[in-house]
């Protein structure tokens, strides 16, 4: 269901490597366009995608818009505020209409996890999860994966720690999938109600209860958000006292190997799982996600229309 070479892109789980690595080729050689003075192909020209955003977004939708305009595509956006849904409309029947006035392809975000693939049992066209829920934001992961094999070169044998919020993290689940299928030694660490401890029957994955021994000589270290959306409130103490004990400061990234990169999907809560200078630091790679943002999201749109055979 979710390989690039099926109709809609809804996860990393159940992938191949042959998959995954796909995409990140499309997506290098699809870099290049972002430095040209006229930055748009005609890949995709006179075709219809729908930006569904039920959630807030800023860096995701933005991305996505920018991937599909560099295509030529022409992009229509509806947002749960401004659609029918606050009017009773179901989400099948909103989605539906929109089909039926000719979109070749829609991207969602939405805030239940599974929406897209329940969607998808009623829907002809191609859908792409902009992130659901608690569970999948496979887009996120491809570009971080894109940011990872661009500064290290593969994944096999690579040491990456995911720390914070592993739970209710989509960004997470997404990276564990993709960053484990393709041969990678994943740490993670965080407060121990937001972690899932099953995750360990994945192989590749090792639970830490402490930050210092999560990034020992890793290769990457990619801090999550705490997303108070998504909790109840008596799971999380304070921002004081989150930062003490998993935060990520300058003396910590030291304990990682010497080359270690820093990553965050954004936002970030400055102070909170990250101290600024170590945000802005010359570790950090976060506005290089942000940049291969772009190229992923065109990869995707482009081998999904390519797998509808509806490219010119
Ligand atoms: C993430 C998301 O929305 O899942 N952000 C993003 O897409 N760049 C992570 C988050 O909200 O913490």
């Amino acid at each position: 269901m979710s390989e690039v070479d099926n109709r809609h892109l809804l996860g990393l789980e159940g992938m191949s490597r042959e998959g995954i690595v796909q995409i990140l080729d499309q997506a290098e050689n699809f870099k290049e366009i972002a430095k040209r003075p006229v930055k748009k192909v005609p890949a995709l020209r006179g075709k219809n995608i729908l930006m569904a955003f039920f959630e807030p977004s800023t860096r995701t939708k933005m991305s996505f818009q920018m991937a599909a305009k560099r295509l030529s595509a022409d992009t229509y956006g509806i947002s749960t505020s401004m659609s029918s849904l606050t009017k009773g409309e179901t989400l099948i029947d909103t989605v539906r209409n929109i089909e039926a006035m000719a979109v070749d392809m829609i991207v969602m975000r939405h805030g239940f996890s599974g929406a897209h693939r329940f969607l998808s049992r009623y829907i002809d066209k191609p859908i792409i999860n902009a992130g659901d829920g608690w569970h999948e934001h496979p887009t996120q992961a491809l570009l971080d994966m894109l940011t990872i094999r661009d500064n290290k070169g593969g994944f096999e044998g690579l040491k990456v720690a995911l720390v914070g919020d592993i739970a209710h993290s989509r960004v997470a689940h997404s990276n564990i999938f993709g960053l484990s299928t393709m041969g990678a030694d994943i740490h993670i660490c965080g407060p121990y109600p937001m972690i899932p401890m099953e995750l360990e029957k994945l192989g590749n994955v090792k639970v830490f209860p402490k930050i210092e021994d999560a990034i020992r000589g890793v290769d990457v270290i990619m801090m999550l958000r705490i997303q108070l959306e998504r909790m109840p409130k008596h799971l999380f103490p304070t921002s004081r006292e989150y930062s003490t004990i998993f935060g990520l400061n300058r003396k910590r990234v030291e304990l990682a190997h010497k080359d270690a990169i820093v990553m965050h999907p954004g936002p970030i809560n400055r102070g909170v799982e990250m101290e600024p200078d170590v945000a802005d630091g010359p570790r950090s790679v976060i506005l290089d996600q942000v940049t291969n943002g772009v190229a992923v999201r065109m990869a995707v749109l482009y081998l999904q229309m390519l797998q509808m055979g509806v490219t010119q």
